[in-house]
Formats: C-alpha cells, sequence, structure tokens
C-alpha cells in the first residue's frame, strides 16, 4: 500500500487484504436544506469522466438513484459489476447483531448489487433504531446505544464471510479504537475513511495507519463548503472556506491547476483515498485532472501549515458517550 513517487502518484490502493482500491471516488452526501439535484446524473457523469469508487451509506438515502445510475452503465455495456468500487455504510442505528445484516441488505437492494466492494461502519457510537428515524431523539438528546463497536466489528467479519462485502472497514474511527480492533478481532479494518483536509492534517492518524497497513480515505476534502451551520453533523458556525483560501489559491496558480484540484492532489500525493462531492458534471470532470502535476514539498508544507484542528463533522450531540471519537 502507499506507493507513490511524487510525478506518477499510483491510481489504485492496494488494501491489507489484497483488494485495490481506486484512490478516486465520488462522495454522494447531500444535504438535506439544499435542492434536490440527481444523484443518478451525478454518477453516470462520474462513471463518464472515469471515476470507478462510488462512496455512499444507508444513511444518505440516496442508494437507490445511484443503483439506477450503475444499472444503467451496465446494461449499456460501459462498466462491468467489476470495474467499479462500491463502497457503502452500515449505519449507526443498525448496530445490533440482529440488524447489521438488515442494513447491508436494504444497501444491495437499492444499489441492484450482489455484493459490495467496501463496508464501513458509519461511527463508533451506536443510535437507538426507532423505525426509520436516522438521528432518534428525546426532549432533543439523540437517543444512543451502549452497544460495543468491537461487537459491531465482528457483524461486519460475519458479513465479509457471507461474501456479500468483499472488504471491511470503519469510518470515524480514533487511533484508540483501531487499536483496539486490532487487538481484539481476527479481521483488521482495511480502511478507516475520516475527515482530512489541510486545515485537519491529522498527522498522528496517517502516521498510524501507515504502520498498521489500515488505508485512508480522505473524506470533506474541500470542507463540505455547502452544509449549512444547522446541520447535524456541522459547527455552530463554520467560516472556514478552504477552496477559497490564499495559501491554497497561490499554490493552485503556480501549479495552473484549480484549488480544487491542489485539495485532491493533496491526499492523492500522500497516498490516501480521496472522495470528494459534487452533481456538476464540470467539477465532477475537473476533479479527475489531478494526476498530470505535481505539488513539491514545499507545496505540502505549506499546505500542512495550515492546519487548525477544524473538523466540519463533528457530531456534537453525542460528544459525552464514551465512544464519541473527536477527543
Ligand atoms: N464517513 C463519513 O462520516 C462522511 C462524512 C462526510 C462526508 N463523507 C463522504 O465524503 C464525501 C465528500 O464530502 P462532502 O460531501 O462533505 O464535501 P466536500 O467533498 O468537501 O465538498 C463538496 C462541495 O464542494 C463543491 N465542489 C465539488 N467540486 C468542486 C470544484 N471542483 N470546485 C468548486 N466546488 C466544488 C460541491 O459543489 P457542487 O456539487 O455544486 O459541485 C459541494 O458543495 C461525501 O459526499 C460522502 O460521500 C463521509
Amino acid at each position: 500500500m502507499y506507493s507513490m513517487d511524487d510525478t506518477q502518484v499510483a491510481r489504485t490502493i492496494e488494501l491489507n487484504d489484497g483488494t485495490q482500491m481506486p484512490v478516486l471516488g465520488l462522495g454522494t452526501w447531500k444535504s438535506s436544506h439544499l435542492p434536490r439535484t440527481s444523484v443518478q446524473g451525478a454518477v453516470e457523469a462520474a462513471i463518464a469522466a472515469g471515476y470507478r469508487h462510488i462512496d455512499t451509506a444507508y444513511n444518505y438515502r440516496n442508494e437507490a438513484d445511484i443503483g439506477k445510475a450503475l444499472c444503467s452503465k451496465m446494461k449499456q455495456g460501459i462498466i462491468r459489476r467489476q470495474d467499479v468500487f462500491i463502497v457503502s455504510k452500515l449505519c449507526y442505528t443498525h448496530h445490533a447483531p440482529e440488524d447489521i445484516p438488515l442494513c447491508l441488505n436494504k444497501s444491495l437492494n437499492d444499489l441492484q448489487l450482489d455484493y459490495l466492494d467496501l463496508y464501513l461502519v458509519h461511527f463508533p457510537v451506536g443510535l437507538k433504531k426507532e423505525g426509520d428515524e436516522l438521528f432518534p431523539k428525546q426532549d432533543r438528546k439523540m437517543l444512543t446505544t451502549d452497544i460495543d463497536y468491537v461487537d459491531v466489528w465482528r457483524g461486519m467479519e460475519a458479513l465479509q464471510a457471507s461474501g456479500k462485502v468483499k472488504s471491511i472497514g470503519v469510518s470515524n474511527f480514533s487511533i484508540l479504537q483501531l487499536e483496539r480492533l486490532l487487538a481484539l478481532c481476527r479481521v483488521p479494518p482495511a480502511v478507516n475513511q475520516v475527515e482530512l483536509h489541510p486545515y485537519l492534517v491529522q498527522t498522528d492518524m496517517i502516521e498510524f495507519c501507515k504502520s498498521r497497513n489500515i488505508a485512508l480515505t480522505a473524506y470533506s476534502p474541500f470542507g463540505s463548503p455547502a452544509r449549512p451551520p444547522s446541520e447535524l453533523f456541522a459547527g455552530e458556525s463554520d467560516p472556514y472556506k478552504i477552496l477559497e483560501d490564499e495559501v491554497v489559491a497561490d499554490v493552485a496558480k503556480r501549479h495552473r491547476h484549480t484549488p480544487a484540484q491542489v485539495l485532491l492532489r493533496y491526499h492523492v500525493q500522500q497516498g490516501i483515498a480521496v472522495i470528494p462531492k459534487s452533481d456538476k458534471p464540470h467539477h465532477i470532470l475537473e476533479n479527475t485532472k489531478i494526476f498530470d502535476f505535481s505539488l513539491t514539498a514545499e507545496d505540502m508544507r505549506a499546505l500542512k501549515g495550515l492546519d487548525r484542528g477544524w473538523r466540519s463533522c463533528r457530531l456534537d450531540e453525542v460528544k459525552s458517550h464514551p465512544y464519541y471519537p473527536f477527543v
């Protein structure tokens, strides 16, 4: 894994189970506050632009539209199932042993697939399953469970053994939580998908994952700029706009690329997969043009120098839970 050189970065990352994960994927999370645009169109545009990795999740509630896009591209003979790397995530409302396969089956049905390439535990803290509610609350307090993520991981191991998921991993896990999984479980996580960008460099996480052969996927590479301050995962107000940062703009200008391309190149050059979200065909295409230039050591230093430990995704509502990862 992490095979790279400065000019020719690898287009795939080898996971610790031998699977190849494309380094660039399309993110598909949509804010419920934004006008609903077609994720089906975004996935079709992405496949046409060469993306072969699609990131989704049960709780994005758009897997049926993604399934339509995949099905249509397969019917047209543009892709075969084995050409695309499809990632989904176990919802935190489905951490109970009997709910884990239900959640996977719903995603598989919606996506019209008989297996996933990678299935992630979305978040280490579980929430109560209350009908269809994604964020169950009582008296404005989030209803959490005390289900241990180690037990959830055993359920993930069983899914992998069933053949319905090729690789298994986690998302939003801390170093301590990864260490505990590695110590107690049979299968090591192949991936930890976490928020990463120059405002949240996470050097310790990068070094830890590298040393334990756990691949990283960077989510919200642009700091999730469309996320309204009131959105559940957001901070009270998010003053930071990485895409407009002067240092990023300066690096971009020198390389005759865009700030978005610099922010994506920043990850792939470190051997980290990245999953920018867009539903604009011109952005989707722009975000693929990251393999024809190389950031210098000085550029990387300047970008990392922007670190301020800022997260767009904090889930403050469960901060007091013992498994809350961002401490
Ligand atoms: N595991 C987790 O807990 C977790 C959490 C958050 C996100 N994720 C995953 O990571 C993906 C990406 O994160 P995100 O959606 O939070 O945000 P993001 O990728 O940081 O930012 C997406 C925003 O950037 C804009 N954008 C995309 N390309 C652009 C370009 N070339 N120039 C200017 N603006 C551009 C998009 O607008 P347009 O659509 O208008 O282009 C959209 O508003 C998600 O979609 C999801 O798949 C995972």
